[in-house]
């Protein structure tokens, strides 16, 4: 299949360009496009063919459910069984980087819910994303725009890597801003479970929900034998090629065991700016962004992966062990599964 590049400089004059691509999704094909969270691969939500080809071209089981994009967060109705949370939540973080997971109903086909009888629900906040559903006229069902197993892509040229002659087209919005993917929370009344940490935090959902609990998975791996709540806690995430391992410790201890291996064969550090010139010039760093701006550091973290995925040399990773409060907890939870919960205390 051949992929149309299409780039996006202007909305306001790219009309129809948007209604090529949402021609595109009506008549059964898969359109990647930006996200402020990250890049979604899109087809229409209502064609359960339109699910299995998103689950082909990604190389995803089938049994791990889609995200519903909406033009707005009404059109829920059509879609789920709302509830009073749900409108409270969306009054808040919609349109934004946050998922609800509510009953699902008949109008949804269980191959985009991954045979699950809940369905999960977005309202994304890029503009482009937000044109690309409104001409659609349909939700629009996607995941991240990665292969399976692979870092979700932020920029378009990581879709272009995982995904060239697999979909339709590539709309090329430039880089994600959140850069981590939606905070995903699962609504049973007025309690939420918190399934994936994202920008929407824990203590800004607390503020909406009366309760909200943490899925176990959110910060340690799944049980043997323990269902997951969500299907994608199953699947292996984020690998990086090489080995990476999470240094837990003080500042101090963090800098000096860093300093201590930088210039050893092989190995590539996930540091911080401030970092950069405590460290050996010859080392192979990897700068996340600065210390206390966790905002930069996700908006970095899947590129960076990549980086040090295309890096020949590169078979040993470290980075530090991000905090688990506010957006910390995000970046935790992806780099836990990214080093497949290796820890090393320093
Ligand atoms: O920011 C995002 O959410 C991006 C952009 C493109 O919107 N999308 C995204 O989709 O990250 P995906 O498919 O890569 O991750 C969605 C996660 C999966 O782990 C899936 O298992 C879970 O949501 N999920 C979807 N529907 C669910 C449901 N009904 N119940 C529980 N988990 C569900
Ligand atoms: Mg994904």
């Amino acid at each position: 299949m051949k992929t149309e590049i299409l780039k996006i400089e202007d909305l306001s004059t790219q009309e129809k360009d948007i209604s090529r691509a949402a021609e595109i999704i009506c008549r059964g094909g898969l359109v990647v496009f930006p996200t402020e969270t990250v890049y979604g691969i899109g087809g229409n939500g209502t064609d359960a063919a339109a699910a299995t080809a998103i689950y082909r071209a990604k190389g995803r089981p089938s049994d791990n459910p889609l995200i519903l994009h909406l033009e707005t967060p009404e059109q829920a109705e059509k879609y789920a069984i709302t509830n009073e949370t749900y409108y409270k939540l969306a009054a808040q973080f919609m349109p934004g980087p946050l998922t609800v997971i509510l009953p699902k109903k008949d109008t949804v086909p269980s191959t985009v819910t991954g045979g699950l009888d809940t369905v999960a629900l977005r309202c994304p906040a890029h503009p482009v994303a937000n044109a690309l559903i409104r001409a659609a006229g349909v939700p629009i069902a996607a995941p991240s725009a990665n292969l399976s197993g692979k870092p979700s892509p932020t920029l378009a040229a990581h879709v272009i890597d995982d995904l060239s002659g697999k979909v339709d087209m590539i709309i090329d919005g430039g880089a994600s801003e959140v850069g981590l993917e939606s905070t995903i929370v699962s609504l049973d009344g007025e309690v939420g479970t918190l399934l994936r940490p994202g920008a929407i935090t824990y203590d800004a959902l607390c503020c909406v929900c009366k309760e909200v609990r943490v899925a176990p998975a959110v910060l340690e791996g799944l049980a043997k034998n323990e269902r997951p709540l969500s299907p994608g806690m199953k699947y292996r995430h984020y690998a990086p090629r090489a080995t990476l391992t999470l240094l837990d410790g003080d500042d101090s201890s963090i800098k000096a065991f860093m300093r201590s291996v930088a210039t050893t064969k092989g190995i590539g550090l996930l540091c911080y700016n401030e970092e950069i010139p405590l460290l050996p010039t010859d080392s192979t760093l990897f700068p996340v962004g600065a210390q206390d701006d966790l905002a930069t550091q996700a908006h970095r973290l899947f590129a960076v992966l990549r980086e040090a995925d295309d890096h020949p040399n590169i078979t040993t990773l470290y980075a530090h062990l991000p905090p688990k409060d506010g957006l910390g907890l995000a970046l935790y939870n992806r780099l836990i599964r990214a080093a497949a919960h290796t820890i090393k205390k320093v």
